[in-house]
Order: C-alpha cells, then structure tokens, then sequence
C-alpha cells in the first residue's frame, strides 16, 4: 500500500490536461467513487493498526494534493476561457463608470493653480513632526497657552513627536533649507484632537503660504489674498480683515470673505451677517525668521493658512464636514473636476 501511493502521489504531481472535459475526467478517475485514490481509503480499513497513523497521514496527502491539482487545473482553463471571452468582442460596452476626483482634491488643485499663476510654488513635508517644527520654531515658547489649542496628538512624549497640527510646519522646513526669495505653499493633512462633528474633525486639510523677500509688506498680504479670493469665490468677492493673534506672526489676522451664498444680505451659513471667515494670515514674526537662519534686518515676508475643507464646503454649500471622510459614492459622483 504504501508504494501505491507513493506511486499515485508521484502520477499526479506529474498530470496534465489539455481542456476542461480532460480536467473532469482526471477528477472520475482519482477522486469519484469508485476512483483510485477513494478506493485506497477503503482499503485502509485493512492495514494493521501499528501501521494506521503512517498510512492515514499518507492517505490524507495524496488526496489533498490530488484535489488541489484537479482545482488548480480547473482554474487555469476557466481563467483562460473568461479572458477569451474578454478580448474578443471589442465592442461589448464599458461597464465600468469612471471615477471622479474627490471635492477636497479639485477644491486643492484648484487653490495650487491660482498661487501658481502668480509664482508660487509648491512644498510638502511630513506629517509626523517634532516639538521644533510644529511649535518651537514657530514661537510657541515651552508653556505657550496656544499649544493648547492646537490639540496636539502626541506620539512619544520628550523627545515630543506629533502629528502636525498645522502645515505651518513645512514653512520652518523651507526656509531651514533655502533663502529668500520665498514663494510657496504648502498643501497638506493635518490632525487635531477634536470631537467629530459637522464642523470640525481630527483630520482635515490645510494650505498654507508664504512669502519671503526684501521690502514685503502688509499690502502685499492684502493684495494677494484679494486676488485670491475674485479667483476662487467670483470677481465680486470682497474681503475684510479682522485682528487676531498667532505666536508665528504679527500682526495677525482673520480674514472674511463676503457670503457668496446670500451676496451679503445674510443667510444661515454666514449666520446673517453677510461674512465668512476662511483663513488666517500675518507679517511671520522676526523671532521665526531668526530660527530659520533668515536676517529679519534684511527680510520680511507674509504667511497665510486656509482650511481646505471649508473652502469646499462655501464653494458647493455643502453643510456637514463628514461628508467628506465617508466616501460614499452617491455624494462623491456629484463633482466634476
Ligand atoms: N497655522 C494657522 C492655523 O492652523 C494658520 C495660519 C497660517 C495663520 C499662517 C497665520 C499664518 O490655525
């Protein structure tokens, strides 16, 4: 017994088949009722017991491997008769509907393209950050209250390595690693502990600038996100500034743009008052600049940071946040770009 099947083992590994039927036949011949490998496991009832575990442990191989062979074979001609069918009818209709872009990616696309026509260029940087890059260049001194804010998840505690909550973090990067001039942005994921809800969640997305140069002012600022705005929301969009603060630059502020939605006359998104707030922006502090290596004497330059999700949401009044994080693809078909 043990040579036959031995011998069995040896045929099979060795078995060819030249189509489906040849496959079936193979499979009536070891495997069906009265097929050899099946007939071997009757008689095992006669071999003696000392014997029983070797044989059953042998009987048990051949036949795993006899039904392996006789599957894998099956899917080799069922997979070649699926991809004939395939290629040979070049008219069949395409059934797959393309794809769409998500809003967040045409909304951030969208942004790259206007800075770029007026020279900005494009940087990225890591999302897991150290203390150095996400706070301290940035001014946030050791018990600085902002830290609070931010949120932070951490993921080793001193040495402190974070997720970035902002991409002010790849600003310190540039300009570690170049002098002015500097134009950039600076597109990116960022992560904040917050409580999900329809306005805020612990992911989101952020753009971030920043312009460095000889004599850059604060009309600069001004302008360019002026200019800003008329590309993105409609040339009657009208801008306002509001003071605010940030350790990284000053002064600072907020900026508004006027409620494309209602026109200014008030609706419930800009909560009737005919202005929404999209970004904050500033004069970088000369403390920054000095960490980076740049000569606040001889240099000053603007930043700014916009949230990419709440762009989108005033561009396609879009009303709640996860949306966006769900992939569903009943909401995301709705965009074309
Ligand atoms: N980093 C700030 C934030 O995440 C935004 C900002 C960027 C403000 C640049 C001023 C200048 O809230």
């Amino acid at each position: 017994m043990h040579d036959k099947i031995q011998n069995l083992i040896r045929e099979i590994r060795e078995v060819k088949a030249q189509s489906l039927d040849d496959v079936e036949q193979l499979r009536l011949k070891y495997l069906s009722k009265k097929g050899l490998v099946t007939v071997l496991f009757d008689d095992f009832k006669s071999v003696p017991p000392e014997l029983k575990r070797e044989m059953g442990q042998m009987l048990n191989q051949l036949k795993g491997e006899a039904q392996h062979k006789i599957e894998s074979l099956k899917a080799d001609f069922e997979e070649k008769a699926e991809n004939a069918e395939k290629t040979s009818d070049l008219t069949r209709p395409v059934s797959l509907e393309p794809g769409t872009r998500h809003p967040l990616s045409i909304v951030r696309n969208q942004i790259i393209d206007i800075f770029s026509h007026i020279g900005f260029t494009v940087a990225v940087g890591p999302e897991i950050e150290d203390d150095w890059h996400n706070f301290s260049a940035l001014n946030f001194t050791p018990d600085h209250p902002a830290r609070d804010m931010q949120d932070t998840f951490f993921l080793t505690r001193d040495p402190d390595i974070l997720l970035r909550t902002h991409t002010s973090s790849v600003q310190i990067r540039t300009m570690e690693q170049s002098q002015p001039p500097i134009r950039s942005i600076f597109p990116g994921r960022v992560f904040r502990n917050e409580v999900i809800s329809a306005r805020a969640h612990c992911i989101f997305h952020q753009v971030e600038g920043l312009y460095i140069d000889k004599n850059v002012s604060f009309a600069d600022l001004k302008q360019t996100l002026l200019y800003f705005a008329k590309e993105m929301f409609g040339e009657t969009t009208q801008i306002r500034l509001r003071p605010s603060y940030f350790p990284f630059t000053e002064p600072s502020g907020e900026m508004d743009v006027s409620c494309n939605i209602c026109g200014g006359k008030g609706c419930n998104i800009c909560k009737y008052t005919g202005w929404v707030e999209i970004l904050g922006c500033g004069m970088v502090d000369p403390n920054v600049l000095e960490n980076c290596g740049i000569d606040p004497e001889i240099y000053t330059g603007f930043a700014f940071g916009m949230g990419i999700e709440r762009i989108t949401m005033l561009k396609y009044q879009i009303k709640d946040l996860r949306l966006f994080f769900e992939n569903d693809v009943r909401f995301l078909k709705q965009f074309q770009g």
